[in-house]
């Protein structure tokens, strides 16, 4: 059944469906020619208007058009749809071949790793590992280790005073009292921790870490510390570290030394960085009668010596760093040759 008017609808929209690229496309043309206020629709609901004998033809015509584009769409969207689908699968497709991206790893800082190497080496020896606070009172930082108020030796460390009584610890030693105090012989223990003073150039930092090292017994000599000494640095520095012992001074201990280690280096020849073949490392003594009397330890009956060194020299000596604040502003390309 054919009717020209129909005809022209029909053509018209079949070149338009050929012609569509997109299923949104197609969607358009179903509203345009079948939808509410489409060609085809408006056309059947106008069969009224026309000639009597003319509506049987136009409308059995228009019914199978209908049909006709009906089916023609639903094929070329189905079609069309499916298309997309591949594209869009296509467009987002992992490729799981790709390499995959290591989130970065952080690596231990170098003083944390040279703290822990100490205490590794002294664990190893039978001490453990005390503890005492970074805001400490008058008594525990001095009193307690023979350093009175007028003593000279306070000016030998420039102390942040946080009040008339309390500071922040200029030194780990403060940790020896604490222990003694809660604790009867033997006694073996490092003391890691923060000690701060007012003092800051390429070597000295305000905030800066120590270890303090103390043993008591019955019959603690200075060989044993020497000998356990000699130990330390040949396990922090290589086996042919060698030590040397200086006559100093501390209030805490008597007699009192400062170890040198022969410069890794130069191997003692004399060097930039020793100057005289010999590395200063620590201080050290034996502990003072008064400072046992203090913690009601009898001093005929025990003794005991003790150590403290600065984390953060020994770290710029092993590893050969001029500057102490590198430590501290945590460039990544310094951090990351520690790795
Ligand atoms: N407390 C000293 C300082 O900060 C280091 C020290 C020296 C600690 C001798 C000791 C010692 O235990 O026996 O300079």
């Amino acid at each position: 059944m054919r009717h020209p008017r129909v005809d022209a609808i029909a053509d018209e929209a079949r070149a338009a469906i050929a012609r569509a690229g997109s299923s949104a496309e197609l969607e358009q043309l179903r509203v345009r020619y079948l939808g509410r206020q489409g060609a085809l629709t408006l056309l059947l609901r106008s069969l009224g208007t026309l000639p009597e004998k003319e509506r049987p033809l136009v409308g059995a015509a228009a019914n199978e058009v209908k049909r006709e584009l009906e089916a023609l769409l639903e094929l070329k969207l189905t079609q069309r749809r499916e298309a997309e689908r591949r594209q869009e699968r296509a467009r987002q497709r992992l490729d799981l071949t790709l390499p995959g991206r290591r989130p970065p790893l952080g690596s231990c800082h170098p003083l944390t790793r040279v703290q822990d190497e100490i205490i590794a080496i002294f664990v190893g020896l039978g001490f453990s590992v005390a503890e005492g606070p970074e805001i400490e009172s008058d008594y525990f930082n001095f009193e307690a280790l023979n350093i009175p108020k007028d003593h000279p030796a306070r000016d030998m460390q420039d102390t942040f005073y946080l009040s008339e009584d309390t500071l922040l610890r200029t030194h780990t030693s403060p940790v020896q009292i604490r222990t003694m105090q809660s604790q009867r012989p033997p006694v073996r223990i490092i003391c890691p921790g923060r000690v701060y003073r007012r003092d800051a150039d390429i070597t000295h930092s305000p905030m800066f870490h120590q270890v303090e090292g103390l043993a008591v017994d019955r019959q603690v000599s200075m060989a044993d510390l020497k000998g356990t000494l000699e130990l330390f640095a040949r396990e922090m520095f290589g086996p042919r570290s060698r030590i040397r012992f200086r006559p100093s001074f501390f209030p805490f201990t008597e007699p009192s030394a400062e170890v040198d280690v022969l410069c890794f280096l130069c191997g003692g020849s004399g060097c930039r960085v020793c100057k005289d073949g010999w590395l200063e490392i620590l201080g050290s003594g034996m502990v003072h009668p008064q400072v046992l009397g203090n913690v009601g330890y009898d001093p005929e009956e025990v003794t005991g010596w003790a150590f403290g060194m600065g984390i953060e020299r020994i770290a710029m000596l092993k590893y050969g760093v001029d500057d102490i604040r590198l430590f501290f502003e945590n460039d990544l390309r310094f951090l990351r040759q520690f790795a």
